[in-house]
């Protein structure tokens, strides 16, 4: 069967050109509401036989199914045109997101880690539409986010928010504190128009923003305080799920710790769920309550963070967290080194993605792709490693 979806894999057909609608809104409570047309090819990825598929997704869905999830991404992929033909249909692509799978229960957050360029932010951007998905399903609260018209994704919007790195290109210059944060709460009616004003306040002073800053502009503000002001601007729109797209990284170490802090105790009192994108492996532990690992666009290790974090199984996961520094000094940490760099996700090696880099590459790895299977409540994995015939023999590089 790996055989066949590797063959498959390599082919893509049905390149369909389909228009989009997609909300040129910027996420976050953004200023501009204006809704655009715009015309996306998509390349629809068939790399398995539509049985096969059916039954991997069901698979799947088994064991993402058992709880009450408010977010559940199946299968995503997002894939950029690179090259188009004579007729302007794309020919190569960049598979910037290629089959990643998990789930989100509310009040809940999950961490996302991996290489720069491994597909983290686009997988946060299709998960909102931002990006049209090229396949797989997005379901949030019950709904499919992927196949949503222009007005039904408008009234969801509200309730899925993305925080972003720099808080400050995300901010328009030109607007007051007070109306960056009421502006997208006017747009979709969260409160009535009298009260405005002072449920602005009360979310300004829930983000610890002090009531004087209500008449100020962005550029009168520190990094941390810009970021405040991104979070009380996502926060008043009252959404179910914040996607947080590395928002500490570009903070002071002491900042960064109150802006987590911060987002811990509005998910404990609004039960808000996160997607906590980062780089920085010991803010996802102590954010994290589940935890997955990217690699060249797709989701190699997923798990409850104590499991990921003591018992990583996918030797890429092993490599990455060797790197954390251990507290104590009688602990050595043996550091995994990563040969090579990361492939190019527009051509990605066959098999395993990841064979060409692994210390514990094996031959079946070069060819055929693994599945990502649990191998422990809740625990998955995408390696040969842990399959069954091939936990006998393995041949290191
Ligand atoms: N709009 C786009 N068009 C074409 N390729 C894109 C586009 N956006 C992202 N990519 C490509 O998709 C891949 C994944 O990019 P992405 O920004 O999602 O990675 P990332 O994991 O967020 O990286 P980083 O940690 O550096 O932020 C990269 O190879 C990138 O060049
Ligand atoms: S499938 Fe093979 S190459 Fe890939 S991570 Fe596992 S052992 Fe390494
Ligand atoms: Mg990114």
């Amino acid at each position: 069967m790996n055989k066949n979806r590797k063959l498959k894999e390599n082919k893509i057909k049905g390149q369909i050109e389909e228009t989009i609608v997609e909300e040129t809104e910027i996420v976050g409570g953004g200023n501009v509401t204006e809704v655009t047309e715009i015309t996306e090819t998509t390349a629809e990825a068939v790399d398995i036989t539509a049985a096969e598929a059916e039954a991997e997704r069901n698979a799947l869905a088994e064991s993402i199914d058992e709880g009450d999830y408010l977010l559940k991404v199946e299968h995503l992929k997002k894939y950029f045109p690179l090259a188009t033909d004579f007729f302007g249909r794309p020919t190569s692509f960049v598979r910037a997101v290629d089959d990643v799978t998990f789930g989100v229960k509310a009040g809940q957050t999950v961490g996302i880690v991996g290489e720069s360029g491994c597909g983290k932010t686009t997988m946060g951007r299709t998960v909102l539409r931002l990006h049209s998905v090229t396949g797989g399903k997005v379901i949030f609260d019950g709904h499919d986010i992927g196949s949503m018209s222009a007005s039904q994704l408008r009234k969801i919007r509200p309730q899925i928010q993305m925080i972003f790195q720099d808080p400050y290109s995300s901010l328009s210059p030109r607007l007051r504190v007070g109306d960056i944060i009421g502006e997208a709460v006017a747009e979709h009616g969260i409160v009535p128009k009298e009260q405005l004003k002072d449920y602005v306040l009360s979310i300004m002073n829930k983000c610890g923003l002090q009531t004087h800053y209500y008449e100020r502009y962005p550029h009168e503000f520190s990094g941390g305080q810009r970021q405040r002001i991104c979070i009380a601007r996502a926060l008043a729109l009252k959404p179910k799920l914040v996607i947080c797209d590395e928002p500490v990284s570009a903070l002071d170490v002491s900042i960064q710790a109150q802006i987590i802090n911060l987002l811990k105790s509005l998910q404990k009192n609004d039960g808000i769920a996160y997607i906590f994108i980062s780089h920085d492996l010991s803010v996802v532990e102590h954010i994290s309550d589940e935890v997955g690992v990217m690699y060249l666009g797709s989701m190699v290790e997923y798990g409850n963070k104590k499991d990921i974090f003591a018992n990583p199984m996918h030797p890429y996961t092993q490599a990455l967290f060797s790197a954390v520094p251990v507290p104590d000094p009688d602990v050595k940490n043996k550091r995994i080194i990563l040969k090579g760099d990361i492939p190019s996700p527009a051509n990605p090696p066959s098999g395993c993605k990841f064979h060409t880099r692994c210390n514990k590459c094996m031959e079946i790895c070069k060819t055929e792709t693994p599945v990502f299977k649990e191998y422990a409540p809740g625990h998955r994995v995408a390696c040969h490693l842990y399959e069954q015939n091939n936990l006998s023999g393995i041949t290191h590089e």
